[in-house]
Order: structure tokens, then C-alpha cells, then sequence
């Protein structure tokens, strides 16, 4: 078995990506590295070129994710690094553009949402991202990649891309990759609008809870988290139509490891007014330790830079047969 993920390098990790994304990270390289298996994690610094972030900010922020990964559990188990130290990931990723087509990432719903309106003006990277993706997974030939719901998609392209290609050669170059989706928090929705996901580009930051957020901050993202007047039912399916209530319900549920159906059995008939404190102190016992963790490594930022070079010495040896594979299925002479 062999788990890859990656994330962006955009700016402060929140409680979306820690509860969608990260703490199955964790959870993974646990059982997955017991069993023999290998974890690869990286931070996508070269899918954010297709983002508004400054060079500065890109360069501090993949320090920070790096040492936010590392607090939150990540160690020498599995290999960390970030994409741009793996030239590999570039060189495969424009191969693959020669097999995705365009009909394929026309459709999909990432693009569409971040070029907007304005197409013509979004840049190239953006509609191809999904090929670098799909690059990152297949160069290490991972056989499982935990996302959350918002990245089904480009995982079924990159299966798609996996699958064209190994059949155009006529050679299984490729290992298709299985998607991973935690059912314990499909998709964490902002704290101000529970139809929109919670999100680090979203302008509000009262609408998400970062990691770096103090206990008294969170607080007070919970107490003025929008929700409605009715107390909560005695069945999660009670909150059909409820968005903002089923996301709290949510995310206490992913927090306390519970399912959300249990979640709603204990407050049941209960307003918000008591289920927000419960809430926000669940929040704070699990990101408090986290945080302080951060805190010290963000004090020695050298050493989590050197983490991140170990990593990549790992990651491009790992990556290399099975670049050279595809170069030399394509008739490339390297
Ligand atoms: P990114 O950086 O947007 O998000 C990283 C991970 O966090 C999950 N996530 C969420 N899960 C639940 N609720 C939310 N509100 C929420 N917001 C984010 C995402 O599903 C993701 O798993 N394209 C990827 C990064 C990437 C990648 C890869 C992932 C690049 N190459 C290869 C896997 C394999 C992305 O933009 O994730």
C-alpha cells in the first residue's frame, strides 16, 4: 500500500484541511507504516503558482504547512517534502498533457469555479492543474490518496489519464490510484454560510477557524457561527435542510471521532446556545496542542526546512524509475 496526498501552499491551514484531510494523514501513517507500507505527503507549492500568492508569501507559508504537518503528527514515517525540490513532478506532469484532454478538464468543477467568468484571463496553470495532480499521484505509483470530497474529481481524471496512457503505450506504466474519502468529515462548509465550503480564499476569516487561532478566537468563531433558532432533533437526517446546523453537528462529530448520528442523540432538543460552548471547547482541547506544538516550530524554522530536504532526497529516488518509464515509453531519449 502505498498513500500519497498533497496540499497548497496558500496560506494558514484551517479546520477543514485538518479535519478532511490531515487527521487521516496521521491516522494512516500510523497503520499504514505498521503494515510496511510507505506515507508520501507534500505541499503542492507548484499548484499554488496558479493562485494570488505572493513569492514571499509562498515561501514562508511552505514552511509553515511543513511545520503545521509536523505538529499536527507527521514524522519521519513518512516522507514530507514539498513538490517543487521533485523536478520530477514538472517533467511528468507535461508528458501527461500529451494524454489529458481538453473536453476532460473542461469539466471540471475546480476550474470552473476558480476562472469564473473570466477565462481568458485565468492563466494556463489553472486549467491544467489537474495534470500536475494527476503527475504527483502517478509518479510514485500510489496505490491510495486520501482527499476530501472536493478532490474526487480530479482523482477519477487522474485515473482517466492513467488509464489512456498505459493503454497508448500498451505497457501498465501506471498504477491506478484509489481516492480515499473520510466519511468522518466529508466536507467541513464555512462557518458563515453552510453551502459554501470552508475555505482559506474565502475573505471572511470568521467564516473558517484556523489552526494558528487562539482558544479565545475560536471561541468566538463558534459562539457567532450563523445557525437557526430551532433546537437539535434527535436524528442527524433531521438536518436535511439545516446547512449551517448539520456542519456544527459535523464537525463536532469529526472532532470527537463520534458518528454525527451519536452527536445529535446527545444534544438532542438542546438549542445552540448550549451546543456552541460544547463545541468550541471540543475544538480547543484538540487544536491547542496542536497550535503550541506549531508555535515552537515555527521558532526554529531551519530545522523544519531541513525536514523538508530529507523528505525530497526520498521522494526523488522513490519517483525516478517510474518517470524514466514513461519517458521511455514515449520514445524520449533521457
Ligand atoms: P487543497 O490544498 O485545496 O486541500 C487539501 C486537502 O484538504 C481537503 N479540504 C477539505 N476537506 C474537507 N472540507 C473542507 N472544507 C476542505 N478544504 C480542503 C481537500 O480535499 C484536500 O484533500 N489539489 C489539491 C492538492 C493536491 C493533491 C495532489 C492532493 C495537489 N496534488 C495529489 C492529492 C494528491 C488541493 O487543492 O487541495
Amino acid at each position: 500500500m502505498r498513500i500519497l496526498s498533497g496540499i497548497q501552499t496558500t496560506g494558514n491551514l484551517h479546520l477543514g484541511n485538518y479535519l478532511g484531510a490531515i487527521k487521516q494523514w496521521v491516522a494512516m501513517q500510523d497503520s499504514v507504516s505498521a503494515e510496511g507500507g510507505d506515507c508520501l505527503f507534500f505541499l503542492a507549492d507548484l499548484h499554488s503558482l496558479t493562485g494570488d500568492v505572493t513569492p514571499a508569501e509562498r515561501a514562508s507559508t511552505t514552511i509553515e504547512m511543513a511545520a503545521t504537518l509536523l505538529a499536527a503528527g507527521i514524522d519521519d514515517r513518512s516522507i514530507l517534502f514539498n513538490q517543487a525540490r521533485v523536478p520530477a513532478h514538472s517533467e511528468l506532469s507535461w508528458i501527461l498533457q500529451g494524454t489529458a484532454r481538453m473536453g476532460w478538464l473542461n469539466r471540471m468543477t475546480q476550474w470552473k469555479d476558480k476562472a469564473g467568468k473570466n477565462r481568458d484571463g485565468a492563466p494556463v496553470g489553472l486549467f491544467t492543474y489537474p495534470v500536475l495532480q494527476a503527475a504527483d499521484i502517478l509518479l510514485y505509483q500510489a496505490t491510495h490518496v486520501p482527499v476530501g470530497e472536493d478532490q474526487k474529481q480530479h482523482l477519477e481524471l487522474t485515473r482517466d489519464v492513467a488509464e489512456k496512457f498505459n493503454a497508448d503505450v500498451g505497457a501498465d506504466i501506471f498504477t491506478l490510484p484509489e481516492p480515499l474519502i473520510s466519511t468522518a468529515a466529508p466536507r467541513i462548509m464555512s462557518l458563515r454560510d453552510g453551502t459554501a465550503k470552508m475555505s482559506k480564499s474565502d475573505p471572511s476569516d470568521m467564516s473558517r477557524v484556523n489552526l494558528i487561532d487562539s482558544d479565545d478566537v475560536i471561541a468566538q468563531k463558534f459562539r457567532k457561527a450563523r445557525t437557526d433558532a430551532e433546537p437539535l432533533p434527535d436524528t442527524f437526517a433531521g438536518l436535511a435542510e439545516r446547512a449551517e446546523a448539520r456542519n456544527l453537528v459535523t464537525i463536532y462529530a469529526a472532532l470527537a471521532d463520534m458518528a454525527p448520528q451519536a452527536v445529535v442523540e446527545r444534544f438532542a432538543g438542546q438549542g445552540f446556545g448550549a451546543f456552541k460552548p460544547a463545541l468550541a471547547d471540543l475544538a480547543i482541547s484538540v487544536l491547542r496542542p496542536i497550535r503550541e506544538r506549531l508555535t515552537g516550530l515555527l521558532d526554529n524554522r531551519d530545522t523544519v526546512g531541513a525536514e523538508l530536504a530529507k523528505g525530497a532526497a526520498r521522494a526523488n529516488a522513490l519517483a525516478a524509475p517510474t518517470l524514466r518509464a514513461a519517458q521511455e515509453a514515449v520514445g524520449l531519449l533521457v
